[in-house]
C-alpha cells in the first residue's frame, strides 16, 4: 500500500482504513486481543462486562475479540467467573454485549475456547469432569488426572464448538474466533509434545491439524457462508514459552493449509512481541509469513505500544510505553492486515482514540493494577 499522510497522522491512514473478513466490513485495523477477565460470575457477562467492551469500540477498536468463553462440554473449563457461551442465561448477556458494541461503532466476535489438560480441579459447573486432551498428557509433559479423548469425545467437543458457533450468529455477533493458542485444547493437538495419537489425529503435522480442521468444517456448516471464523493459534503455549508447532516456513504451512482448505476466513497469529522474525533469513514474523502462506487476512499482535512482555505482567510487573513505527513500516508494507493489543487497551479504553488522534504523548504504561478491574 502506499499511504499519503497530508492532514492525516501515518498512524490514523494506515490503521483507519476498514478490512472485510469474509462477509463482515471491520471499520478499522485495530482489534482488542482477547483477554480473561474473570468478572463474569456464574458464567454471566453482565453491565459491567458489556460497558468494559463497549467503551473500547465507542473509542475506536474496529473489532473485538472477547475473553475466552467456554463452549459448552463438561470439561471446557473450570472457573466459574469465565463467561460461558451456552445457557440461556449466558446467551442472553452476550447478546447484550454485542448489541453494546454495536451501538458503540465497533464489531465483535466471542473467542470460543476449551482448555483441555490444562483444567485442574475446576469449580462448579466443572467440578467433577475430567480433564481431556489428545493423549491425556498435559503441556508440562506430566499426565495429570486427565484421560485421552475417545471418539464420542472428539464427537462432543468438536459438537459443542458448532453449537457456540451457531449461537453466536443467532444472538447477533459478526463472527467467532477459534481459541487455537496457548497451549489449550486445540493446541494440544496441533504440538507434538501433548498430541502422541496413533490414530488418524496424531502423527506427522497434518494429521495432528485433523482435529482442528474438522472443528472449522464442522462451525463452517453451522453458520452463513459469509460469517466470519478466525483462527487463533501460536508457537508458543502458556506453560512452555519456548515450544513450537513449526520449525519452518513449510511446516506452517503444513498445518495452515488443511485450517484454510476447512473454511478459516483469517488468522489470529498470537506472537509475544510482534517485532521478532518467525523463521531464518526473513524479517516476517508470524502474521506475516501466515498472511504470505495462506493468502488469508492476519491478524498481529504482541507488546504492542509496551515495552516488556506480558508474561511478566501476570507475575505483576507492569510495561513502559513504545513507539509503534516498526509496527506502522510493516502495515505499510502489507506483513499482515490488522494489528490485536492487549494490555495497552486493557490498561487504557481510550488508547484507540489516542493512536487515531495522534496523541502518543498521553500514552499511559501498564500497571499490572489494572487486572483487578474492568475499567
Ligand atoms: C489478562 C490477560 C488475559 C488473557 N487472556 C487470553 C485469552 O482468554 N485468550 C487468548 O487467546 N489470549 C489471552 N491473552 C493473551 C492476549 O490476547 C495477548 O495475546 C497478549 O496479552 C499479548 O498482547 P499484549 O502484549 O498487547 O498484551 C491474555 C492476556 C492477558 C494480559
Amino acid at each position: 500500500m502506499t499511504v499519503t499522510a497530508s492532514s492525516t497522522s501515518r498512524a490514523a491512514a494506515i490503521l483507519s482504513r476498514p478490512l472485510a473478513i469474509n462477509g463482515l466490513t471491520v471499520p478499522n485495523r485495530i482489534v482488542m486481543a482477547p483477554m480473561t477477565r474473570l468478572f463474569s460470575p456464574g458464567g454471566v457477562p453482565g453491565e459491567d462486562v458489556r460497558s468494559y467492551y463497549a467503551r473500547r469500540a465507542a473509542a475506536g477498536v474496529g473489532l473485538v475479540v472477547t475473553e475466552g468463553t467456554y463452549v459448552g462440554h463438561e470439561s471446557a473449563g473450570q472457573s466459574n467467573r469465565v463467561p460461558r457461551f451456552h445457557g440461556e442465561e449466558q446467551l442472553a448477556g452476550w447478546a447484550q454485549v454485542a448489541e453494546a458494541v454495536h451501538a458503540a461503532g465497533g464489531t465483535i466476535v466471542p473467542q470460543l475456547w476449551h482448555i483441555g489438560m490444562v483444567r485442574k480441579q475446576g469449580e462448579p459447573p466443572y467440578a467433577d469432569a475430567p480433564a481431556v486432551g489428545p493423549s491425556g498428557i498435559r503441556v508440562d509433559g506430566t499426565e495429570g488426572t486427565g484421560r485421552a479423548m475417545t471418539r464420542s469425545d472428539l464427537d462432543d467437543v468438536i459438537g459443542a464448538f458448532a453449537e457456540a458457533a451457531a449461537a453466536a450468529e443467532r444472538i447477533g455477533f459478526d463472527g467467532i474466533e477459534l481459541h487455537g493458542a496457548h497451549g489449550y485444547l486445540l493446541d494440544q493437538f496441533l504440538w507434538a509434545g501433548t498430541n502422541r495419537r496413533t490414530d488418524a489425529y496424531g502423527g506427522d503435522p497434518v494429521a495432528r491439524t485433523k482435529f482442528a480442521a474438522e472443528i472449522v468444517a464442522t462451525v463452517r456448516e453451522s453458520v452463513s457462508p459469509d460469517f466470519p471464523v478466525i483462527f487463533r493459534y501460536s508457537q508458543w503455549k502458556q506453560e512452555a514459552y519456548d515450544a513450537r508447532l513449526a520449525e519452518s516456513p513449510q511446516e506452517l504451512e503444513a498445518i495452515l493449509a488443511p485450517l484454510t482448505a476447512a473454511g478459516v476466513d483469517a488468522f489470529h497469529a498470537s506472537t509475544r512481541r510482534y517485532w521478532l522474525p518467525e523463521f531464518e533469513d526473513s524479517d516476517l514474523n508470524l502474521a506475516g509469513w501466515t498472511r504470505k502462506l495462506t493468502d488469508r487476512p492476519t491478524i498481529t499482535v504482541g507488546s504492542v505500544g509496551l515495552d516488556g512482555d506480558f508474561i511478566r505482567g501476570f507475575s505483576g510487573e507492569g510495561a513502559p510505553v513504545r513507539g509503534i513505527d516498526n509496527l506502522l513500516d510493516r502495515m505499510e508494507r502489507d506483513e499482515f492486515d490488522m494489528v490485536a493489543v492487549g494490555r495497552a487497551l486493557l490498561q487504557d479504553p481510550q488508547w484507540a482514540a489516542k493512536v487515531l488522534g495522534d496523541r502518543f504523548e498521553e500514552m499511559k504504561p501498564y500497571d499490572a493494577a489494572a487486572l483487578k478491574t474492568l475499567s
